[in-house]
């Protein structure tokens, strides 16, 4: 796969439910699978460190050796090119690159990359990489972390060391993913790491230095990219969807899904507006006053780099309709309403609406970077991993997103999360989001009815999801007159 091709290009297959040249995917990242925390002279990164303080993680779980990808990339590439999979996401872990975060380059582990993304494309597989997925240098952190504005130079530089290895092979780039919940949950409230509260005037300038990096990154990807590259982000897709397609409702929703004037950090604006238009949002201004960072000339122009795709992780969504004034009043998802393992609301029209409304304002071809499901999956007495919710999930979230399209967003590819079961940070590994089952125990691979269904999503091209969802077709049952 080459460039990201406009979704506009006809169905290559006119029975094909998505636009030829449609990106199938499925995603990871570097804490969550790698383990080998001490090979290749890696050292901590905040989430090591955040793992090791009693009470922070669910059974004290770590990523030490999480899916211990590091040594079975071989295998985990086989079952991607089984799965069919078109591209694969990883991240890189700054790490394991620059054990102290800047200076020093470890040549393991650039190595490590080096091969992944030969396996991948011997595979077929076309590699997205993404930056900065988290695993933050903690000797960074020591020097000031997101609060210290260098951080931005230290990403440039970590990012050229990257850009300079991998960029013959590796075309298509993502700089950071969801600033949202490294700031808030790192550096305001305090369920990820680094895990500290910080005001919130302090937390907003770690994420103004954070934007900044972001920015620095998509310069360093296209002055030293040695192959053309198409760059992104990976924000959260917060959504609210519409309880109606009344005009009305839809406003509704598309106003509540871009307010952003809350004192927290969960909002698609105060992170979209700066990358895209060059600006802080007005309304969050006004509300945040004295609070907001002040920055320097240049910074908003550093800040808002051309981008080629607009990422999306989108997993759930909140529901409004228009109150009598046309403000958009929360609706109850309903007793009984379907939800995950992690108790989040199973809501697939998100998957419709939030890259409609994305879109609309940005006017940026948008990727889905994620979007999944857990689940209490386990290998059954025939060998196999029956998951049908996840299977179900998946087709309903993708039947919306093919609805997006036809209404008119510019939606060029989809990541399932996650390729296989993984470490899901102050969860441990208590939830299971992967197509493909691990065994913590012998770390065994299987991969799960879902896998396998979407394989046959992707070879094509979605039309299989017309069918109904599950791998088994169900007998007709005999009625007696
Ligand atoms: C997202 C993260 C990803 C994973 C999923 C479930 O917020 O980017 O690493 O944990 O949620």
């Amino acid at each position: 796969m080459d460039r990201l091709s406009p979704s506009s290009v006809p169905p290559s297959d006119q029975h094909a439910a998505f636009p030829g040249g449609f990106v199938w995917g499925a995603a990871s990242a570097s804490y969550q699978i790698e383990g080998g925390a001490r090979d290749h002279g890696r050292s901590d990164s905040v989430w090591d460190v955040f793992c090791r303080q009693p009470g922070l993680v669910v059974n004290g779980h770590t990523g030490d050796t999480a899916c211990d990808h590091v040594h079975r990339y071989v295998e985990d590439v086989a079952l991607m090119r089984e799965m069919n999979l078109r591209a694969y996401r990883f991240s890189v872990a700054w790490p394991r690159i620059m054990p102290q975060g800047r200076g020093e380059v470890s040549e393991a582990g650039l190595g490590f990359y080096d091969r992944l993304v030969d396996e991948l494309l011997e595979a077929g597989i076309t590699p997205w990489a993404t930056l900065f997925h988290w695993d933050f240098p903690q000797a960074l952190f020591h020097a000031g972390g997101w609060l210290n504005r260098d951080s931005a130079s230290w990403f440039a530089e970590y990012a050229s060391v990257v850009v300079d290895r991998l960029s013959d092979r590796v075309r298509h780039w993502i700089t950071i993913n969801e600033p949202q919940i490294y700031i808030g949950l790192g550096h305001f409230d305090t369920k990820h790491a680094p895990g500290i509260k910080y005001p919130f005037s302090q937390a907003l300038l770690a994420a103004h230095h954070t934007l900044l990096a972001h920015g620095k990154a998509v310069q360093v990807i296209r002055a030293r990219a040695k192959a053309a590259p198409t760059v992104g982000w990976a924000p959260v897709g917060k959504v609210d969807v519409p309880a109606s397609e009344s005009r009305a409702d839809i406003d509704a929703a598309r106003t509540s899904t871009m307010k952003g004037t809350e004192r927290q950090f969960f909002t698609n604006t105060w992170f979209g507006d700066p990358v895209v238009f060059g600006r802080y949002p007005e309304d969050a201004l006004k509300a945040f006053g004295a609070d907001a960072p002040t920055p320097e000339p240049g910074d908003m122009e550093t800040i808002a780099q051309p981008l080629d795709f607009f990422g999306l992780n989108i997993y759930s969504g909140g529901r409004v309709r228009a109150g009598d004034d046309g403000a958009a009043v929360p609706v109850d998802h309903g007793i009984g309403h379907p939800r995950n393992a992690l108790n989040w609301p199973i809501v697939p029209e998100s998957l419709r609406w939030g890259p409609r409304f994305i879109h609309e304002r940005y006017r940026v071809p948008v990727v889905i970077t994620e979007n999944g499901m857990t689940n209490l999956d386990w290998v059954h007495s025939d060998g196999r991993v029956h998951d049908p919710q996840r299977i179900d999930f998946t087709r309903r979230y993708l039947l919306e997103l093919r609805k997006a399209i036809e209404d008119g967003a510019d939606v060029r590819g989809y990541f399932h999360w996650s390729v296989m079961d993984n470490f899901e940070w102050a969860e441990g590994y208590k939830d299971r989001f992967g197509l493909i089952h691990v065994d913590y125990q012998t770390l065994r691979r299987t991969i799960k009815e879902s896998g396998r269904w979407y394989a046959k999503v992707i070879a094509s091209n979605g039309a299989t999801l017309a069918a109904a969802s599950g791998t088994v077709e169900p007998k007709p049952v005999a009625v007696k007159a």
